[in-house]
């Protein structure tokens, strides 16, 4: 695998800019390098059917600011696709306005755990309907919302994300609290249109001392339950004013992902990927690989729309051996920060001396697909040797893999991770639901096929 290339636009941030720049005060964003995945179509989609003027040329889209009240409610039902992230943060949208929505999905979107946001909205005073748990949901919002302090009992960046967008519309702190720090798009952003949003790590008193300076120090200090060590607040105060303001945004690490790891399977491989975000809580996976032993490195590292960026390069080994004993074992806070690479981790384990261990990792059975058992289907299939756990799987390796029928069940990173198996097996391997990967990556086998020497 040789050559250079640039991956689309960054997925959860392209959700993420396009609702900020529909709250905000002062006209027009312009946001550049927006994801050309069907998930970030949904978002815009949706943000349409509110009223919201949005306009799209390729990957540059402009967003007219609404002040934080969306235009009008939708007659029809707002269609999230797959998405998850457009249905979670929508939703937090949408809890604060004053109007019934009904959020629906595709089969598998239908099938995803939604309590873990109808909870905490409800305590914000919106009332929401679901089938069980499960979309359709219908929101109906309430304004002001009343702020909370939540500790989300998953580590979900949707969920904090959820509730960090409805306390924009809630009459005063809203605070979340993450025992297990994931990716902070949300705050980032936040803090690029305009408002102010304080993070604090640690013990009480350091908690306390920072909190103090700001406004939300009272809800803070009576409402939030003790914190651990590792525990973060993150806090806001609403209504909040977004301004608008002009946003690039970076390739999607997740999407390179794929090509590193196969780069880093392929002897000889020389592969560099330009513009790559390399926000700390999504840039694990390059420690992680070089962890297994391959040779990952960044260059002309830089700093665009308040997010960390640059260039990555990845010359391949042969043969990947661990540098340390505990590089095999993938648990406890790794796995929020390595939760959309797990699957393609997974196929970089076949060949690693010792294999792969990964656990903690239960979030995985409830994502597109049960990407736990998937994997282990399709790895099996190419004649792995895999161990199934209720919350994750051990990988054996080194195991030469042959080529097999393939199945993505429906799954982008399923079918991207299986690409990837497919390209290190002896024959030919089939992948049904290929298509899958217009989601996050329409352009993966384009751009594969680019790279690959024969
Ligand atoms: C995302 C958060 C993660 C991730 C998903 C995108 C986001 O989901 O898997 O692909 O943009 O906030 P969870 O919040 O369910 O962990």
């Amino acid at each position: 695998m040789r050559g250079s290339l640039r991956v689309p636009g960054d997925k959860s941030l392209s959700h993420r800019a396009a609702l900020m720049a529909a709250l905000a005060v002062g006209g027009r964003t312009r946001i550049e390098n927006f994801a050309t995945s069907a998930d970030c179509a949904s978002t815009l989609a949706c943000l349409e059917q509110l009223g919201v003027a949005v306009r799209r040329q390729d990957t540059t889209v402009e967003i007219e600011g609404t002040r934080l009240a969306l235009p009008r409610a939708s007659g029809a039902s707002l269609d999230c696709g797959n998405s998850g992230t457009t249905m979670r943060l929508l939703a937090g949208l949408l809890a604060g306005q004053p109007f019934s929505s009904t959020l629906t999905g595709d089969e598998s979107l239908s099938t995803r755990p939604m309590r873990r946001v109808i909870e905490p909205l409800a305590q914000m005073g919106a009332r929401i309907e679901s089938r069980a748990g499960c979309a359709p949901l219908v929101i109906h919002g309430r304004q002001p919302l009343a702020p909370i302090t939540y500790a989300p009992p998953v580590a979900s960046a949707q969920v904090k994300s959820c509730v960090l967008l409805a306390g924009l519309n809630a009459d005063g702190c809203t605070v979340v609290i993450e025992q297990t720090p994931t990716r902070d798009h949300t705050e980032r952003l936040l803090r690029w249109f305009g408002v102010e949003v304080a993070t604090t790590e640690g013990s009480d008193a350091h908690v306390e001392t920072e909190m103090n300076a700001a406004p939300m120090s009272a809800t803070m200090k009576s409402d939030a339950p003790p914190l651990s060590s590792q525990a973060v607040h993150i806090a806001l105060a609403g209504p909040a004013r977004l301004a608008a303001r002009d946003c690039i945004l970076p390739g999607d690490i997740s999407s390179a992902a794929f090509f590193l790891v196969a780069a880093a399977l392929l002897p000889r491989s020389d592969l560099m990927i330009r513009d790559v975000g390399l926000n700390p809580t999504r840039a694990q996976i390059l420690a992680t690989l070089n962890a297994l032993g391959a040779d990952v490195r960044i260059e002309h590292a830089r700093e665009q729309t308040n997010e960390p960026i640059g260039d990555v390069r990845l010359r391949g080994r042969d043969g990947l051996a661990p540098v340390t004993h505990e590089a095999n074992v993938l648990r406890g806070s790794l796995i929020a920060a390595l939760i959309d690479e797990l699957p393609v981790l997974c196929v970089l384990g076949t060949q690693v001396e010792g294999g792969l261990t990964i656990r903690d990792a239960r979030e995985l059975r409830v994502k597109e697909t049960d990407r736990i058992s998937a994997m282990a289907a399709n790895l099996r299939a190419l004649g792995a040797e895999i161990e199934e756990y209720d919350d994750g799987l051990f990988v054996n390796g080194p195991v030469p893999l042959r080529g097999a029928p393939l199945d993505a069940y429906g799954d982008h990173r399923i079918a991207m991770a299986c690409a990837v198996a497919a390209l290190i097996a002896n024959g030919k391997s089939t992948l049904a639901g290929a298509d899958s990967v217009r989601i996050s990556f329409p352009e993966f086998f384009v751009l594969l096929d680019s790279v690959l020497e024969r």
